[in-house]
């Protein structure tokens, strides 16, 4: 940490207890205090005297991406990318809107990673946007999109916060769906070559993610053509998600190749599935869903085959697969990794015709709540393929009127983080815990009809206020532990 930030860090948290700071932000990339009327209080220290220590090296943390946040989608010779197409499109996003303004991050890094820095954090995953760098997607560099994220990383790292950075968050640049996207083999190789050069040119970042969750890249992508690209093919979807594993672990030995430090690994959606009865049909059932949403991303990856059950599989979407699949693929995408990114959010119950039979609580968009999942996922992860870990993504939505007294997010993230505990207790070696997310911001189809973050942000005047959830984080990374009474 610098002097001048240091002593920046000082007035600030001097501000804070006072109860004069706020989280407001400006375009004014200078680190200095913003004061408002609104007498939000940071960090509020627990009174509750029980607490549940964290293991002692784990990195708390929140996470976004480039396109939810950043906006300025036409700033400094950024191309388009799928997103900006596929928003354009009418019907395609719930209220209509995009990413094109969004949380304007991209204006307001600094203002942003102050208060990242004034709330403690340890950890900050964010992801680079491929159409900033690589306009085409290929061919002519970017420099002054490459010198965003630069920025970026020497901020987090002068601030003490340790960058981790994801280098596809789905925001493929348009030119290279011109040209078939993430179905051509070629698709791969443009990653590769994408990622090599950011390897090479982004110092600092201390975790790489490669893909982030190319589940949902195939499902939703590509079978039901819900996210960008659109695409409802089962055959496609299934070139696409073997070439999102070929891509892996092409970037995996493009990393090892190259001067790049820190470590690397995938970054996946995990869904524990349950059996509804004890039925012997439930339990095949399950098995069956376990292998669609789970082993059929983890295991190519993590073990060198897909999974035994792909017989199971929607017919074209395992023919996509075969017909992808050459020589020794599979050592490629299962190049050793340092570590495995999950996201967890929700479990799946699953009943003997192979339908969701979920009875958890549900959040407020009605995904169901099962704390004891991520424990289940992280112990398995371990058991069954002995990985580091990273929590990449856990979070909770609200409406679009949600309020700064978010008690569902402190409790889901409280009881989450209990149970990330009881895994590492079981054996589970976990880095890093992320919350999803810094900011309110645009949730893909979904546009900005749910609140993600754990501070609001005003879209109107771009005004970040922290939410309870967000002071609430502050107090446990501050103790390393969490408060249970
Ligand atoms: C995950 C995505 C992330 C965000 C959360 C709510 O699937 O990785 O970008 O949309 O869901």
């Amino acid at each position: 940490m610098n002097a001048q930030w240091k002593s920046t860090r000082r007035q600030l948290l001097t501000l804070a207890s006072l109860g004069a700071l706020t989280a407001a932000c400006t375009e004014d990339r200078r680190l200095r205090p913003l004061v408002t009327s609104s007498p939000v209080r940071t960090p509020t220290p627990s009174t509750a005297s029980q607490r549940v220590a964290l293991p002692a090296d784990l990195l708390l943390g929140l996470a976004t991406s480039a396109y939810q946040i950043e906006g300025s989608v036409h700033a400094d010779g950024r191309g388009p990318s799928i997103w900006d197409t596929f928003c354009a499109r009418s019907g395609t996003i719930k209220d209509g809107s995009s990413g094109a303004i969004s949380c304007d991050h991209y204006r307001r890094w600094s203002s942003d990673l102050d208060l990242m820095a004034l709330f403690g954090l340890k950890s900050y995953r964010f992801s680079v946007a491929w159409p900033r760098v690589l306009p085409d997607g290929r061919g002519a560099v970017n420099q002054r999109g490459l010198d965003f994220y630069k920025r970026l990383v020497d901020g987090l790292l002068t601030r003490g916060i340790s960058p981790m950075a994801t280098l596809y968050h789905w925001d493929l640049p348009q030119a290279l769906q011109d040209l078939g996207g993430w179905a051509e083999r070629d698709g791969a190789s443009w990653f590769a070559d994408y990622a090599r050069l950011v390897f090479d040119r982004l110092e600092g970042v201390e975790r790489w993610l490669t893909i982030n969750e190319p589940r949902i890249i195939v499902q939703y992508g590509h079978q039901r053509g819900q996210h960008a690209p659109g695409i409802a093919d089962d055959r496609v979807a299934g070139r696409t998600l073997h070439h999102l594993g070929l891509a892996h672990g092409l970037a995996v030995q493009a990393f090892r190749s190259s001067k790049a430090k820190g470590s690397i690994g995938p970054c996946h959606v995990v869904t524990p599935c349950y059996p509804a009865d004890d039925s012997s049909a439930a339990k095949r059932a399950t098995a069956v869903a376990d292998a669609r949403l789970n082993t059929l991303y983890l295991d190519p990856m993590l073990t060198g085959q897909y999974p035994p059950s792909l017989a199971k599989l929607e017919d074209g979407l395992q023919q996509g697969i075969e017909s992808a699949e050459k020589g020794n693929d599979l050592n490629v995408i299962s190049e050793t990794v340092d570590f495995v990114g999950v996201n967890y959010y929700t479990p799946a119950v699953i009943d003997a015709k192979g339908n969701r039979r979920d009875n958890f609580p549900v959040t407020p968009i009605n995904w169901p709540i099962y704390p004891n999942g991520l424990t289940d996922v992280l112990n398995r992860l371990h058991r069954e393929y002995n990985v580091r870990i990273a929590v990449t993504e856990n979070g909770i939505a609200g409406l679009a009127n949600e309020t700064l007294s978010d008690s569902h997010r402190t409790a889901f993230l409280r009881d989450h983080l209990l149970a990330l505990q009881r895994a590492t207790d079981a054996g589970a070696r976990v880095e890093s815990f992320h919350a999803w997310s810094f900011l309110d911001n645009f949730e893909w189809a979904q546009g900005y009809t749910q609140r993600w973050g754990l501070f609001h942000v005003d879209f109107a005047t771009q005004q970040r206020t922290p939410k309870h959830s967000g002071r609430w984080f502050a107090d446990v990374i501050a103790r390393h532990s969490v408060p249970v009474a």
